[in-house]
């Protein structure tokens, strides 16, 4: 029977993150491991009162099947947000609501990549994307991640001599490094792809997460309709709504909505209208306020706390906004050897490698300060501090 399965499933592994976040089910380990929200920031409350609301006012009209396109005042809620936010000429219908935003993904792929296709991605890339994209069987070309984004030479390159189908990028505070683009590296990447005829999918979930700096617009501000933004409110309301969509021009839309079709007719009902009424109901942008504040503590935590506690040749990033940051260990040192010792030492991280296509990063990791409270994450890292110290000593590989 094992023969029966299609060849493409052979070439797509289990979320490694998904496995390790079974390993971090142990109460007494500190997780940096998932990429979860904190949950004490759910808006709780406004949500119970949202979803009586629209029950009660129409329970039998959104328990029936729904467009498939979306809840017509939820794709204008965010066709307006870009207009507001970024002053893009954005309609309703360029809006498509998605499974959340990683279903957004699932579809790109499905409209877009024949097998063998190039698809650019950062490097390391959101292993997501990886997951998702790689079920459709392209051939992935990572371009290195620089401290201020892609690393435009190359991608040059790469478009010229690869003739890739679209870039994947996160401009917003990197899943999984935490890094984000200056507008120099955004311009320059819009310029390439608007030159080269090739589309970005500019995925946008941590945008508004930003605790310091400035904010700086989209790709899509320079690239127009070379552009696909997919984007969620997983991050800035719950993800287990699972609400997310995608803003593109209206022939990607019309491809796209075909393949939602096919995939499951349309998003959950009953979470699009809730979501909706808390929209309606409540100031988003206070809440999100509260969110960048927390994760700003949580995030100055983790810094303090790497600076402290490992030695001083671990890197990390400090990211001005989203969830994670991203360590590099001396050269030498192999964050896969270290996780089995760290989960003894009960504290969990993600080692780097699965993010990167091409086997690299053996000496990174990915670590998430939204889930943890600032003392766990002074004790977490006391802990990690404490197996990178112990490796270094014992030349741990
Ligand atoms: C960069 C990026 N894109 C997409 C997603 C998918 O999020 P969702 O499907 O919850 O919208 C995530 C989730 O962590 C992410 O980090």
């Amino acid at each position: 029977m094992e023969n029966s399965f299609a060849t493409r499933m052979g070439k797509v592994k289990k979320s490694f993150i998904r496995e390790i976040l079974k390993v971090a089910g142990d109460p007494e380990i500190i997780s940096f491991a998932g990429g979860l929200p904190n949950p004490a920031l759910f808006p709780v409350d406004n949500m119970r009162a949202a979803c009586v609301k629209v029950l009660d006012e129409s329970a039998r009209a959104l328990l029936q099947y729904q467009t498939s396109e979306g809840h017509g005042p939820l794709r204008e809620f965010i066709a307006r947000r870009y207009r507001e936010r970024w002053g893009f000429d954005a309609s309703a219908d360029e809006v498509l609501v998605t499974s959340g935003s990683q279903q957004a993904l699932d579809l790109i792929g499905k409209i877009f990549i024949d097998a063998g296709d190039r698809v650019v991605l950062e490097r390391p890339g959101y292993l997501g994307a990886i997951q998702a994209l790689g079920i459709y069987e392209p051939e992935f070309v990572q371009v290195e991640l620089e401290d201020d984004g892609m690393d435009t030479a190359r991608l040059a390159e790469t478009l010229a001599e690869r003739r890739p189908k679209f870039i994947y990028t996160v401009p917003n505070f990197q899943n999984p490094s935490g890094v984000s683009y200056s507008r120099e590296r955004r311009e320059e990447v819009a310029r390439l792809a608007v030159d080269s005829g090739c589309y970005i999918i500019e995925d946008d979930p941590y945008g508004e997460l930003r605790f310091r700096g400035e904010s700086v617009p989209p790709i899509r501000l320079w690239a127009g309709a070379n552009c696909i933004m997919t984007g969620s409110f997983s991050k800035t309301v719950a993800p287990g709504l699972r609400v997310g969509w995608v803003y593109a021009p209206r022939e990607v839309i019309d491809k796209l909505l075909i393949a939602k079709q096919a995939a499951d007719l349309h998003s959950d009902s009953l979470s699009q209208r809730v979501l909706y009424q808390y929209l309606a109901d409540n100031d988003i942008d206070e809440h999100i306020a509260v969110i960048r504040d927390a994760y700003g503590r949580q995030r100055n935590a983790m810094v303090a706390a790497v600076k402290e506690h490992c030695p001083p040749d671990v890197k990390c990033t400090e990211p001005e906004g989203g969830m994670f940051l991203w360590m590099t260990l001396p050269k030498g040192l192999d964050s896969h050897a270290l996780f089995d010792k760290a989960v003894a030492a009960k504290v969990a991280f993600v080692p780097g490698t699965p993010f990167y296509t091409d086997g690299g990063g053996a000496n990174t990791m990915r670590l998430n300060y939204s889930n943890s409270d600032e003392e766990k994450i002074h004790e977490g890292i006391k802990r990690l501090g404490r197996v990178i110290k112990d490796a270094v000593a014992g030349g741990c590989a």
